[in-house]
C-alpha cells in the first residue's frame, strides 16, 4: 500500500505535489461560468433558460448531437415535483442506432474536466419500463445506467483528462430499453485537482459527501463551488454530532479548493469520549468493471479554537491499515487532505479515524469523496481524422451510423469508412466511399486532413465547384473517383503529376463542366474535326468470362496431393518481376468479400458469370472481385480451373489471384486491380473516353501479352493452353502494362502426347478461334498462337476480328488482301495518325499473319513470337529517336495531341529504305505466310 506524502509540515496533506498547472489551465483559473457546457437534453429547438438554482444557462442539445437522431419527450406529469430541477422535465431518447453520441467542444486538449450526465426516466414513453444502457466517454466505457425506479434522479460523473479538443458522450443500446438522457454538464477543473486522474485513468464519482448538515436539501454546488462539484449533505445523528463555524475555512495551499461552505461543517463522534469515527461503504461494482480500484479523498479542518492542553490527533485506517503512520494533526481553520495514491480494491471499505493515545479530543472529518477508477486507455481514432470526418459528416449531412468514434469499436465503425488498426497506435481512416449517397456543394477541404487516406470515392453525387489541389497532396491516396458530379474548372497540376507517375488512379468522367485540358479551358468543339476527344479512361470494365460450380470446397485441402494432375510451375523464381510471387492466395469468407467490396458497391464490369466489383483489402490494396451470380448457368468447373491455375502460376504478365471465396453458394475471385480495363476498350471499344494507344504502346502490350502466353506454353509443365486469348482477356494496369486474364477455359495438356486432349465441346470466341481446332476439337498451344495473331491484327488495324464492312469478312482475310497490294497504310489504324515506324509495322503484320496460318504446323511458337515482337518494338523505339521514353504518355496529357505528335516528327514518304522494305514485305505477303525458317527457339 502506498503511503501518502505530506506537502506541508503544518498539515496532513496529500496531494501529489508536482502536478503541473501546465500553462493552459491558467486560462481556466477565473472560471465563473466560462468553459461550462450545460445542456438540457430534449429541450425543443434552440431554446435555453437560466437555471433557478445555479443561475447557469442551460441550452438545448441542438448542435451537440445529430438533429435527426433521437426524439424529444416530456416526462410524465406525475413525476414533476416542485423541487425537481427543470433539466429533468424533458429527455432526448434514442430508439435508433447502436450508439448515439453528443460531442462537447471546444475543450483544451490535455486538460482535466468534470463531465456529468443526468437521467430521470419519468415514464416519458408511457411504457413504465425504465431502461438499462451503457454510457461511454469517447471510446471508453464509462458506466452502466440502471434507472431502477421511474422517479429517481440518476447521475454519472467522471473526472477525466481529455486528449482532444472535444469529448464525446455516447449512449449505447444494450438491448435492455431505449437509451435516453436528461442533461449533460461539462466543467473545466484545475490540473492539480484529483491528481489520480490522468490520460489513461479517469475517476468515477461514487460519493461526494459534505459531512455535518442534517438538512438533505442543503446541496452545495455552483456558484458556491466555482467548479460545480455537487456536495451532498451527510449526517448520522445516532453516531455523530455536527461541529460548525461561521468563519471562512480556506487555505491557499488547498490543492482541491473545496469551498469554505463545505469545510465549515464537520462530524465528530456523538460520545466525546469515543476514540473512533467509523464510516463503512460497500461499493457497487459496474457490470463491465467488476473489480475497479477505489480512491478515497478526505478533507479536514479544525473548526474549534482548542485550549493549549487539548490535542486532536488521529490515524486514518482503511480496513485496519493505516493510511499514514504519522498521525493527522489539524490546525485551526487550515485545510488538509488525505487520500491514497494507488487504488484500493476491496469489496467493502471500513474507514476508521482513530485517535492517538495522546489525543484529548475525538477525530473529526469535514468532507469525503469516493471515486472508482475508470480506465481510459483505449485509443480513439486519430483526432485529426475524427475532426475531419465529423466535418464531412456535418457538411454532407451523412446520417447512417456516423456517430461517436469512426473506427472504434470495430463492430459499429462508421459505414462506408475503412480504418487501419495497428497495435499501440491510434486507428486511421484509410478509405471513404460516399458514392451515390447524395453529397452536394463543393468538395470539402477536410478530406485533405485525412492524412492516411488511400481510397476516396465521391462518384455519382451532386458535387459542384472545383477539385481541391490539396487532395493530390495526400501521400497515400491511390484512388480518387469524382466521376458523375457537376464539378467544374480544370484538373489541378498536383494530380497530373500523381497520375503521370502512376501513384494515383483518378476518375473524373461525367462532369460536364470539368475541363480535362491541362492548359486552358476551351470547349472541345473548337478543336478540328479530326480531333478525337481524348479523356482519361474512366469506366474500368473488366469483362472476364468465367463461371460457376462443384468440387471447389475440396480444392484447397487437396492442393498438394493433386499437384500431379495439374499445372506445376517450372522455375517459378526465374520468372522475373512479379510482386505476387510466393504470396499465399487467401481463402475468404463471403462476409469478407462484402467488406472488401463495401457491400458490392461499385460494379466494374459484367461477364457471363456475373459482375466484377471494385474492392479494397484492409491494407488499402485495390482489387477486382469477380462474383459468380446465383443465376449464372455456367458451371463451377471454370471457376475451379481458374483458381487451380492462378494459385500455382505467377508471372508479371498474367493477372494475379489474390484470394478466392467459396462460402456456401457464394463464389468469388479476388484479383489484382487492373485500372485501365481491357485492351478491347482501348482499341475497338469505340469509347471516346479512352485515349488512342500509340503504336509503341500497342507493341509493348503485344510483347507483354505474348510473354504471358509464352510462360503458359513453355514455363509451365505440362504446358497450359489458355483457349480464349482475345482483346477482352488482356487487361491493362495504370502503367498500361498488359496481363493475360481469365483462365476459366484453360487446359493443361500432356506434353508427351499432344493429341491426348480431346473435349467434346469447342470453346473460345468467334473470330479468334483456330480453324484447325474447330475441325479436330483438339486444342494445342498453336490454337493460342492463332488467337494471339488475331489480337495482333486488332492492334495493327484497330478493327474487330470480324468486320462489319465488308460484312462478315475476317480481319485476317482483310489484312491479307490489302497487304498483297503492298498497302500497309491501308490496314494501319488511322487513329495512330501515321505515327509509326513502317518497318516495325510491316514486321508486326507479318508475325500476325504467320500466327494465323491455317495449318498449325506453319505457325510460330510463342517463343519466336516474343522475340520477333521485341524486334518490332526496338525498331519503333529507334524510330522515335530515343524520345520514346519521355514522350510515352500515360493518358493524362491525352487531350494535348499536339504536344504528343510534335514529339514524333514523322514523314515516312521521305524514308526510302522503309519503302524498299515495304516492297520486300509485299512479296513476302503474296505467299502464304510462313515462319518455318524463322529464328530458332532459345
Ligand atoms: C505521513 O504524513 C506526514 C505528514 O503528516 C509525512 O511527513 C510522512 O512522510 C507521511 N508518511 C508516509 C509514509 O508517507
Ligand atoms: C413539452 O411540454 C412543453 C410545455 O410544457 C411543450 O411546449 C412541448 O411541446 C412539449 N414537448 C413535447 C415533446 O411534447
Ligand atoms: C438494475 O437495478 C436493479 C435494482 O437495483 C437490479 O435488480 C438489477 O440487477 C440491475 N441491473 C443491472 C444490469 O445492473
Ligand atoms: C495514470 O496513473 C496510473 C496510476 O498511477 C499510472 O499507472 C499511469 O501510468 C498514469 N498514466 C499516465 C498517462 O500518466
Ligand atoms: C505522545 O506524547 C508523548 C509525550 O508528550 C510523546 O513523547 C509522544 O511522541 C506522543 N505520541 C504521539 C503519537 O504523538
Ligand atoms: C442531385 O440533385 C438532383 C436534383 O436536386 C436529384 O434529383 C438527384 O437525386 C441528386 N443526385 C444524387 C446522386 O443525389
Amino acid at each position: 500500500m502506498e503511503q501518502p506524502t505530506a506537502a506541508s509540515p503544518w498539515l496532513l496533506l496529500l496531494c501529489l505535489a508536482a502536478v503541473a498547472t501546465g500553462g493552459v489551465p491558467q486560462a481556466r483559473a477565473q472560471l465563473e461560468s466560462k468553459g461550462f457546457i450545460s445542456i438540457d437534453c430534449g429541450l425543443p429547438g434552440t431554446a435555453s433558460y437560466v437555471d433557478a438554482g445555479t443561475k447557469l444557462s442551460y441550452v438545448s442539445d441542438a448542435g451537440f448531437t445529430d438533429d435527426a437522431a433521437g426524439a424529444n419527450h416530456n416526462i410524465s406529469a406525475k413525476y414533476i415535483r416542485p423541487q425537481l430541477s427543470r433539466r429533468y422535465h424533458n429527455v432526448r431518447s434514442f430508439p435508433d442506432g447502436a450508439r448515439n453520441c453528443y460531442t462537447l467542444r471546444p475543450l483544451v486538449p490535455g486538460c482535466k474536466y468534470l463531465v456529468r450526465a443526468a437521467f430521470l426516466y419519468g415514464d416519458y414513453d408511457g411504457l413504465g419500463r425504465p431502461p438499462i444502457f451503457n454510457l461511454h466517454l469517447g471510446v471508453n466505457y464509462w458506466q452502466t445506467v440502471n434507472v431502477s425506479t421511474p422517479g429517481s434522479e440518476v447521475t454519472a460523473e467522471a473526472i477525466v483528462v481529455v486528449p482532444d479538443d472535444f469529448v464525446q458522450v455516447c449512449l449505447v443500446n444494450t438491448g435492455a430499453g431505449t437509451p435516453f438522457v436528461s442533461a449533460l454538464e461539462l466543467r473545466p477543473l484545475k490540473m492539480k485537482f484529483y491528481p489520480q486522474a490522468n490520460l489513461t485513468q479517469g475517476l468515477l464519482v461514487e460519493h461526494r459527501m459534505n459531512l455535518g448538515p442534517a438538512d438533505e436539501t442543503n446541496i452545495i454546488r455552483y456558484p458556491v463551488d466555482p467548479y460545480d462539484r455537487v456536495w451532498i449533505p451527510w449526517a448520522d445523528p445516532k453516531e455523530w454530532t455536527e461541529i460548525s463555524t461561521t468563519r471562512q475555512v480556506q487555505s491557499d495551499d488547498d490543492d482541491y479548493e473545496v469551498p469554505s461552505a463545505v469545510m465549515q461543517t464537520a462530524v465528530t463522534p456523538l460520545n466525546a469520549s469515543k476514540k473512533n469515527l467509523d464510516i463503512s461503504w460497500d461499493p457497487v461494482p459496474q457490470p463491465r468493471n467488476p473489480s475497479p480500484g477505489y480512491f478515497i479523498v478526505m478533507h479536514f479542518s479544525e473548526l474549534q479554537i482548542l485550549p493549549s492542553s487539548a490535542v486532536r490527533q488521529f490515524y486514518v485506517r482503511i480496513n485496519g491499515m493505516e493510511l499514514n503512520m504519522t498521525a493527522a494533526k489539524l490546525y485551526y481553520h487550515g485545510t488538509g487532505v488525505i487520500s491514497n495514491v494507488k487504488p484500493y480494491r476491496y469489496d467493502k471499505f471500513n474507514i476508521s479515524l482513530h485517535a492517538t493515545t495522546n489525543s484529548t479530543l475525538p477525530p473529526i472529518v469535514n468532507a469525503i469523496e469516493l471515486f472508482s477508477v475508470m480506465p481510459t486507455s483505449i485509443l480513439g481514432t486519430d483526432s485529426q481524422d475524427v475532426s475531419a470526418s465529423m466535418a464531412i459528416k456535418d457538411k454532407y449531412h451523412v446520417q447512417k451510423n456516423w456517430m461517436g468514434d469512426p473506427c472504434i469499436p470495430k463492430t459499429i465503425a462508421w459505414e462506408r469508412l475503412m480504418c487501419s488498426y495497428t497495435i499501440a497506435q491510434t486507428p486511421r481512416i484509410i478509405s471513404v466511399n460516399l458514392s451515390f449517397s447524395g453529397p452536394s456543394g463543393d468538395i470539402l477541404s477536410s478530406f485533405a486532413n485525412l492524412k492516411a487516406l488511400q481510397y476516396l470515392d465521391l462518384s455519382n453525387n451532386n458535387l459542384t465547384g472545383t477539385i481541391p489541389d490539396a487532395l493530390s497532396q495526400l501521400p497515400l491516396l491511390k484512388f480518387l473517383d469524382l466521376s458523375g458530379n457537376q464539378l467544374s474548372g480544370s484538373i489541378p497540376s498536383g494530380f497530373l503529376k500523381r497520375i503521370q507517375d502512376g501513384s494515383l488512379n483518378l476518375r473524373y468522367g461525367n462532369n460536364l463542366n470539368l475541363c480535362t485540358n491541362n492548359n486552358s479551358c476551351q470547349p472541345a468543339k473548337i478543336k478540328s474535326k479530326r480531333a478525337i476527344k481524348f479523356v482519361v479512361p474512366i469506366a474500368v470494365t473488366m469483362v472476364i468470362v468465367v463461371v460457376a460450380l462443384t468440387l471447389f470446397s475440396s480444392l484447397r485441402r487437396k492442393k498438394r496431393g493433386s499437384m500431379k494432375n495439374s499445372v506445376k510451375p517450372q522455375n517459378e523464381t526465374t520468372n522475373d518481376g512479379d510482386t505476387s510471387l510466393g504470396l499465399e492466395t487467401r481463402q475468404l469468407t463471403y462476409i469478407e468479400i462484402e467488406r472488401i467490396t463495401n457491400n458490392l458497391r461499385h460494379v466494374l464490369g459484367k461477364g457471363g458469370f456475373g459482375y466484377v466489383y471494385d474492392g479494397f483489402l484492409e491494407d488499402g490494396t485495390q482489387v477486382a472481385v469477380k462474383i459468380r451470380s446465383q443465376s449464372s448457368n455456367q458451371g463451377d468447373k471454370e471457376f475451379l480451373a481458374e483458381v487451380q491455375i492462378l494459385t500455382r502460376i505467377h508471372h508479371k504478365n498474367l493477372v494475379s489471384l489474390i484470394g478466392f471465396c467459396k462460402d456456401g453458394e457464394h463464389m468469388a475471385l479476388v484479383y489484382e486491380f487492373m485500372s485501365r480495363g481491357t485492351l478491347q476498350e482501348h482499341i475497338v471499344g469505340g469509347d471516346h473516353n479512352t485515349i488512342c494507344l500509340s503504336w509503341r504502346q500497342r507493341l509493348k502490350i503485344a510483347v507483354e501479352s505474348a510473354q504471358g502466353l509464352e510462360y503458359l506454353h513453355k514455363g509451365c509443365n505440362p504446358p497450359l493452353i489458355h483457349r480464349d486469348v482475345k482483346a477482352t482477356n488482356i487487361l491493362l494496369n495504370t502503367r498500361f502494362e498488359a496481363k493475360i486474364a481469365d483462365f476459366g477455359l484453360s487446359k493443361a495438356f500432356n506434353h508427351d502426347n499432344e493429341t491426348q486432349i480431346s473435349t467434346n465441346v469447342i470453346v473460345g470466341t468467334r473470330g479468334y478461334m483456330d480453324p484447325e481446332y474447330q475441325t479436330t476439337g483438339q486444342p494445342t498451344t498453336k490454337s493460342d498462337v492463332y488467337s494471339f495473331g488475331v489480337v495482333l491484327l486488332v492492334l495493327v488495324t484497330g478493327k474487330p476480328p470480324t468486320l462489319h464492312n465488308p460484312q462478315g469478312i475476317s480481319i485476317i482475310e482483310w489484312v491479307q488482301q490489302r497487304l498483297a497490294k503492298g498497302n500497309i497504310e491501308g490496314v494501319v489504324d488511322v487513329r495512330m495518325h501515321g505515327d509509326h515506324d513502317v518497318n516495325s509495322m510491316w514486321k508486326a503484320a507479318d508475325i500476325a499473319l504467320k500466327c494465323t496460318a491455317q495449318a498449325s504446323s506453319r505457325r510460330p511458337n510463342m517463343i519466336d513470337v516474343v522475340l520477333q515482337l521485341q524486334e518490332c518494338l526496338k525498331l519503333e523505339e529507334d524510330h522515335a529517336g530515343g524520345e520514346a521514353n519521355t514522350s510515352f504518355y500515360t493518358g493524362i496529357y491525352s487531350n494535348d495531341q499536339n504536344l504528343r505528335y510534335d514529339a514524333y516528327p514523322t514523314n515516312q514518304s521521305t524514308n526510302v529504305s522503309q519503302s524498299s522494305t515495304g516492297f520486300e514485305m509485299e512479296h513476302s505477303f503474296g505467299r502464304v505466310p510462313t515462319m518455318d525458317n524463322g529464328p530458332a527457339a532459345r
